[in-house]
């Protein structure tokens, strides 16, 4: 090839990226000023954590696609971070708000996260994830819209409303996690609070307004430390339209179980007499039933809520019932336009099955909570910043645990727990079966960051390989969180296509701050930019990585 040839071929190819180039989405961006404030919320005033002043933080409000940044000034006393659940921060774990993955934000400094809410439509929240902080607050809601283009399965709502759900504690977060240090668990809450409010205040202002015959849309979670929530609204059904960002099946529902971590869209019409009614979340699976009210008024509205609130459901079986009933709607656009089921995830064969055994014990006197065996610990160095240094051996060691505790040392596994960072390797791009077994009299509720993965079953007792055959390969939903019922197991499974390293966590906040997670680290052979973003130039630094000279850039 001549010269003039080689410059020719060289316009034409910078012709065609000038065409493929696209415009950028676009951007929104927030100052959030983080402060300790006071709050009564069940009477008595107690310290909490205020985003811009308020309780709870405020909602984002993204469309598919969206960059949001989000510039965080921590006014606390105490290092902080966020994470965004659900968010899958695709190739961005730098951004994803744990210790695993980044430094802390400094009392007395700001942070700018920066991610795109990829591909992605729903409900979600985020919450601080450092020490005990979520018992105090700094939790929010955050919505992604579709795009105009994308049709989504059913007419606008007249308006949306986000409703979080926790129980909560009077105590505050440093006497909690004293408590903790100290190696005793949490007590039973004190309290449960929708939108920051427990509904016994002394004048109850109306949380919600609907329009004689319009229909809105609720986007539930629950935000809570420990306690399954069920949510319901007097008089009124709610159709459900989406969980953890994936259109399900319309059925059509008098409660929602809600477990901590899960968020649930509903539409409710405004087709009943016109007054205010009660909306209703209640402790599950709890000794004493607490419940926390709150108002929604017909905007024609005369008169109070009737006393009566519509009574909650009773047993696990009722609500592994209502799990069954869960499906995808494989026709729905999600937030690309085909079809969500065009995946077919059953068709595809396993790789690898990992056995997940929650286990609770007492190491030295002091509770800790485990994963097969090991209860996690943070290095000082963030584990993805130790291994992008290329000093990863010098702060842990990978797959410390086994693939499946049950047969290796089935007392080991939940007798005697060992202290360490926890963090297991899964080959880029492979398809696992995830079995999470719960032995113990509770119920647990596990996340995984990075991913959502089809919750193929869950069902009482231990799991086999036999039990393959009752798995739903055709229209399981995919989401993030997924409860385990005490004695019981569940199945996920997914692709691991999103390269970088990835919180796996019980969401019961006791459990994890005692230990109850671990971190899956997913790289790409190539190291390449196609896989996986580079560390943001803004990252904080931290333990050895600080004066480390950073690491040569991934190529194209
Ligand atoms: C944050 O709020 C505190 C307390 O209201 C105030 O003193 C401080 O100036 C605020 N900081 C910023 C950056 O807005
Ligand atoms: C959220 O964003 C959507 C799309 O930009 C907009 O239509 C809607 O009014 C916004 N809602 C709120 C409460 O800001
Ligand atoms: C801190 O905030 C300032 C603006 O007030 C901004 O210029 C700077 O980039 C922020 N620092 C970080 C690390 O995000
Ligand atoms: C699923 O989505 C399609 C396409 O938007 C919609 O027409 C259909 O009603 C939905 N199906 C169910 C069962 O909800
Ligand atoms: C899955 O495994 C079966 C049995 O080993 C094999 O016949 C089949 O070709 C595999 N399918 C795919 C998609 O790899
Ligand atoms: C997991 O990590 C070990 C130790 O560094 C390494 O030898 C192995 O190749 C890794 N496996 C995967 C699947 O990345």
């Amino acid at each position: 090839m001549g010269r003039k040839e080689a410059a020719l071929l060289l316009l034409c190819a910078v012709a065609a990226a000038a065409v493929t180039v696209r415009a950028e989405d676009p951007y929104l961006f927030f100052t959030w000023n983080v402060t300790y404030g006071t709050i009564s919320p069940l009477g008595v005033p107690q310290q909490a954590i205020l985003i811009n002043g308020q309780f709870p933080g405020p909602n984002i409000n993204s469309t598919s696609n969206n960059n949001v940044v989000i510039n965080v000034f921590n006014n606390l006393d105490e290092p902080l971070l966020f994470t965004w659940n659900g968010i899958q921060q695709r190739k961005n774990s730098w951004q994803d708000g744990t210790l695993g993955t980044q430094c802390p934000i400094l009392p007395g400094t700001n942070y700018t996260y920066k991610f795109q809410v990829k591909d992605q439509i729903g409900s979600f929240f985020y919450y601080p994830t450092t020490s005990m902080h979520r018992a105090a607050g700094g939790f929010g809601g955050l919505r992604i819209n579709s795009r105009l283009l994308i049709p989504v399965p059913y007419p606008d709502p007249e308006d949306e409303y986000t409703v979080l759900i926790n129980d909560w504690y009077s105590k505050g977060h440093k006497a909690l996690k004293a408590q903790l240090d100290a190696g005793h668990g949490l007590n039973r809450p004190d309290g449960v609070l929708i939108n920051g409010k427990s509904g016994k205040e002394a004048k109850v202002k109306p949380l919600f307004t609907m329009k004689p015959g319009k229909t809105y849309k609720y986007r539930v979670c629950n935000v809570g430390l420990k306690t399954s929530l069920n949510f319901r609204i007097q008089g009124h059904q709610m159709k459900l339209v989406e969980m953890d960002g994936s259109h399900v099946v319309q059925n059509v529902y008098e409660s929602l179980d809600v477990h901590v971590g899960q968020c649930f869209s509903v539409l409710v019409t405004a087709n009943k007499a016109p007054k205010d009614y009660y909306i209703v979340a209640s402790t599950r699976f709890t000794k004493q039933v607490v419940t926390a009210t709150g108002i929604i008024r017909y905007t024609n509205g005369k008169g109070p809520a009737s006393p009566v609130l519509p009574p909650a459901p009773v047993g696990w079986a009722w609500s592994l019932n209502q799990f069954r009933t869960f499906r995808w709607n494989l026709t729905a656009s999600a937030a690309r336009p085909n079809p969500q089921g065009s995946y077919h995830y059953g068709q595809i064969n396993i790789t690898r099955t990992i056995k997940i055994v929650n286990s609770v014990s007492r190491a030295s006197g002091k509770l800790r909570y485990a994963i097969n065996g090991v209860s996690h610990t943070n290095p000082a160095t963030p584990l993805k910043l130790a291994e992008y240094y290329g000093i990863a051996d010098k702060h842990f060691k990978y797959n410390i645990i086994s693939d499946d505790p049950t047969t290796v040392a089935p007392t080991a596994a939940t007798k005697t727990i060992k202290i360490a960072p926890n963090v297991m390797n899964i080959t880029f791009r492979t398809f696992v079966e995830v079995i999470f077994e719960n032995h113990e009299k509770s119920i647990q509720s596990w996340h995984l960051d990075g991913y959502s993965f089809f919750a193929v079953a869950i069902e009482p007792g231990r799991w086999t390989p036999e039990k393959r055959k009752n798995y739903n390969l055709l229209d399981a939903v995919s989401r993030h969180t997924i409860q385990v019922y005490p004695n019981s197991w569940a199945a996920v499974m997914l692709t691991f296509d999103n390269a970088g390293m990835w919180n796996l966590r019980s969401e019961l906040t006791e459990q994890r701050y005692l230990g109850q997670e671990l971190y899956i680290s997913v790289l790409s052979p190539e190291h390449s930019l196609r896989d996986e973003y580079n560390l943001p130039e803004t990252s904080l630094l931290c333990g050895d990585v600080a004066s480390l000279p950073k690491p040569p850039p991934y190529s194209v």
